[in-house]
């Protein structure tokens, strides 16, 4: 299959739209990460996102709508809760999860009584799914296992030969995953933290329920609220460590296992701030200390560098877990396998 990658303008959209309601898949762009979307309501179109994607059959899809109106046909109930958290943050990077209605097939919901829904903010996501006429079910674009594509050209790597269409978007302005909460109570958790944070639901709600398992793996015998929690993701090939600690100490420690590393044979590189000086070493920046929506959008596409680049050992600087930064973490400290030194 030829793979065509084409501007988000109004004729692709359309074009887009055309191969979703064939049953085809199309990847396109969010504010989030790129997505790979089918029709949701198509059982045999959604199979093609597992199998392009090699995801495991376990792990359930986001329904992405145009507009709120188009939710309730798709759930059996909204509670006050989550009503409050779709006033407060949608159209934008939120997931909500809810009781499922019966029209959702068990190939979207992975066979819980459950969906996540989500109404995206970028413009070119939703004219493609108000073109559609259906809600789109779509994981990130990336293949199983790699980085989410932040980019038209990660999803290009991904899924060339795979899918008919790529619209590109330019990059993706968040640039980590949405945040996934669970909203079928009246007291909603955090499953994976995104760029609407804990805070800015504390703020809304009263308090907040973060998941245990947004910091630390999964030991066996634990129970996932989600099932993506079970899965290794984002790992690059090479080995990830994180140093978190106060700047200076975590400067001189990554430059000294890194030329420990190198000594060793190993091809390293660092995942680092601009304002830090690692003294000529390989670095790949995470943007300005100051801002971290800085290292939210470059994270997945510094991963992915690791990879061309060929690197065996990647030393990473932690960064805050306030606001977006516990998004960051958890992205970085799955690539990592929880691998976090604190120094
Ligand atoms: O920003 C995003 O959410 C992107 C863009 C494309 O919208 N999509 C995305 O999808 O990240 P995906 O499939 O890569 O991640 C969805 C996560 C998985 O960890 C999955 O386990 C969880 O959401 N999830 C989906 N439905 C769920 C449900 N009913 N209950 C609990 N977790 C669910
Ligand atoms: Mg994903």
């Amino acid at each position: 299959m030829e793979t065509q990658l084409l501007e988000a303008d109004a004729a692709s959209i359309e074009k887009a739209a055309e191969l979703l309601r064939a049953g085809e898949l199309v990847g396109f762009p969010t504010e989030t990460v790129y997505g790979l979307g089918a029709n949701a309501l198509n059982a045999k179109a959604v199979k093609k996102i597992f199998e392009a994607k090699g995801r495991p059959q376990d792990n359930p899809l986001i329904v992405h709508v145009s507009c709120v109106e188009e939710i309730a046909p798709l759930v059996r109930r909204i509670p006050q809760a989550a009503k409050k958290l779709m006033e407060a943050f949608w159209p934008g990077p939120m997931t909500l999860v809810l009781p499922k209605a019966d029209c959702i097939p068990d190939e979207v919901s992975a066979g819980l009584d459950t969906v996540g829904i989500r109404l995206p903010s970028c413009r070119a996501a939703r004219d493609l799914i108000a073109a559609a006429g259906c809600p789109i079910a779509a994981p990130s674009a990336n293949r199983s296992g790699r980085p989410s594509p932040t980019t038209a050209r990660h999803v290009f790597e991904d899924m060339e030969g795979r899918i008919p269409l790529i619209l590109d978007g330019g990059p993706c302005a968040v640039g980590v995953e949405s945040s996934v909460i669970d909203a079928t109570g009246e007291m909603p958790i955090v499953l994976r933290p995104g760029g609407i944070t804990p805070e800015m639901v504390e703020a809304v709600l009263g308090s907040v329920r973060v998941d245990e398992h947004v910091m630390s793996p999964l030991r066996e015998g634990d129970v996932a609220r989600s099932p993506g929690m079970k899965y290794k993701h984002y790992a690059p090939k090479a080995q990830t460590i994180i140093f978190d600690g106060e700047a200076d100490q975590v400067i001189a420690a990554i430059c000294a296992r890194y030329d420990e590393a190198e000594k060793r044979g190993e091809r390293v590189a660092i995942l680092g701030f601009d304002e830090h000086d690692f003294g000529g070493r390989t670095c790949i920046s995470l943007g300005s200390v100051k801002r971290p929506d800085d290292a939210a959008a470059r994270l997945f596409a510094a991963l992915r560098e690791l990879d061309e680049r060929g690197e065996t050992m990647a030393f990473c600087e932690a960064v805050s877990t306030a606001g977006i930064g516990l998004a960051v973490m958890n992205r970085m400290g799955r690539a990592a396998a929880f691998h976090i030194e604190s120094v």
